[in-house]
């Protein structure tokens, strides 16, 4: 039976108490690459074609519990009283294991960087006969990881944690990663029959591979690499599943067509979407709900979140582009410039040192340098419009809500209002006067006072 006609189940594990993290924050919901590990886990596990999910938080983690049903709005979430131990903690989803699988996956939670491919391998193990896969990898340094015993044909026979593992068996590299496949049809007849006894009194998950061999049932390894299977104890950890996952994002938009010119300084969120030909110059972040048209240029030094950026735009050096920035095609947003919901139309500029925030800006319109968007009064924001082909002046402050019609200019240094006709011109700042002479009878002045206040010293 191929896979995808096979029904799943995940039970992803995350009633950990996270103490390592020293956070007031549910372990997993820490964020990498701009979203929980929690997150991540989850869409691995949809990529895989795992429709149900079953989530076992600890007992208050309510924010858990709200993230799990944001994620995913189907999944069943149930609470783990006591933490007894990862076998312990799967039966805390029995009634949905219950309702009957073919695939039982169990994740962790705190393991956010494994592929939908490898659960995919995993549930092929299944689909090819195994009554149990556990996920494997050849550890640096296997301290503190169930090892997996393997017989002289390479067949899984146990794992055994570090713990309760002899001398010769610590010396084996082939580590358990956590993540399981079980038949699910015999899953909770298996789990049902772990026992507590060993070095830490426990629900052991990995003795179901000893019993599933007693039921006669094939127990097999499917190996991913070490940095696939990274778990997050502690916020170094944290900070190497990042590295890992910002060199596995970076590599994607390479390969598909993106020029980096210093790849390792460039941070990608999960879901940045990068086009054909995109340059992203150095030191670039990108959070969240990023997209990048085709041929568009990121200067270096930019910041952007939750931004759309049409083909052949450019921005920055040192632009920042906040939720709602959505940037036209060919349009120029320059140097120390920030965005938020605002709407720049196509062959727009704005070029220098300018806040545009609450604003739609018509096509080819020019904002000159200094351009400040005044949107908020301390209670509400306001909108500011700006018609196609417009010229703004230098420092001028639009007061929203205001509109400046098509073509209409504003002289530099205007504090503007009031609306601005189509075409017309507003300049509203003080008038310019001239005293001739003035600077010299000045100058005049301070010399002869300067130099009394000298002389009574
Ligand atoms: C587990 C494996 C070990 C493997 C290692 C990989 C077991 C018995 N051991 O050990 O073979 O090498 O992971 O990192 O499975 N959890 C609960 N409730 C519990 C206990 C655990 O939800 O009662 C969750 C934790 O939040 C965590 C995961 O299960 O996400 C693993 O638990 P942990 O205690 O970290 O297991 P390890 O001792 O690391
Ligand atoms: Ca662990």
């Amino acid at each position: 039976m191929p896979p995808t006609s096979r029904k799943a189940l995940a039970v992803v594990l995350a009633a950990g108490e996270g103490t390592r993290m020293k956070s007031d924050k549910a372990k997993v919901l820490h964020a990498v690459a701009g979203r929980s590990m929690l997150a991540h886990v989850l869409a691995s596990v949809a990529a895989a074609d795992v429709t149900d999910v079953a989530v076992v938080i600890g007992p208050g983690r309510e924010d858990v519990r709200a993230e799990a049903q944001k994620l995913a709005p189907h999944s069943q979430v149930f609470v783990q009283a006591d933490r007894l131990g990862t076998a312990h903690a799967v039966l805390a989803a029995g009634s949905a294991i219950g309702a009957g699988y073919d695939d039982l996956i169990v994740l962790f939670a705190d393991t956010p960087l494994v592929t939908g491919e490898t659960i995919r391998a995993l549930r092929d193990a299944l689909a090819a006969g195994a009554g149990v896969a556990a996920l494997g990898f050849m550890a640096e340094n296997p301290f503190g990881y169930g090892r997996l015993l393997q017989d002289d044909s390479s067949r899984l026979i146990a794992i055994r944690e570090e713990k309760d593992a002899s001398e010769a068996e610590r010396a084996i590299r082939l580590c358990n990663a956590g993540l399981m496949a079980i038949d699910g049809h015999r899953a909770l007849e298996l789990l049902g029959r772990i026992e507590a006894q060993n070095a830490k009194g426990e629900y052991y998950l990995t003795d179901i591979v000893e019993i599933a061999r007693g039921e006669s049932l094939e127990t097999r390894v499917v190996v991913a690499t070490e940095s696939e299977v990274l778990g997050v104890n502690d916020r170094i950890q944290l900070a190497q599943a990042e590295a890992v996952l910002q060199a596995r994002l970076r590599r994607a938009a390479m390969m598909s067509g993106v020029t980096m010119i210093a790849p390792e300084t460039v941070f990608l969120a999960h879901d940045t979407i990068l086009g054909r030909d995109v340059l992203i110059e150095p030191h670039v972040v990108f959070g969240p709900g990023v997209a990048v048209g085709d041929g568009a240029t990121i200067h270096a030094f930019s910041h952007l979140e939750g931004a759309q950026i049409g083909a052949m735009a450019t921005v920055g050096p040192y632009a920042r582009l906040r939720p709602g920035a959505c940037v036209g095609e060919k349009a120029k947003i320059g140097n120390f410039v920030e965005l938020k919901n605002a709407e720049i139309a196509p062959g727009a500029k704005v070029n220098h040192l300018s806040y545009v925030g609450d604003a739609d800006i018509g096509a080819n319109a020019n904002i000159g340098a200094g351009t400040i968007t005044c949107n908020y009064d301390g209670f509400f924001k306001y909108r500011t419009v700006i018609g196609a082909n417009a010229f703004i002046g230098s420092n001028t402050a639009l007061v929203a809500p205001v509109t400046i019609g098509e073509g209409a200019y504003v002289g530099s240094g205007s504090v503007v209002t009031k609306n601005v006709p189509a075409d017309a011109l507003a300049v509203a700042r003080g008038r310019q006067m001239e005293k001739s002479g003035w600077a010299n009878a000045f100058r005049a002045v301070q010399t002869a006072r300067k130099e009394k206040a000298r002389k009574q010293d």
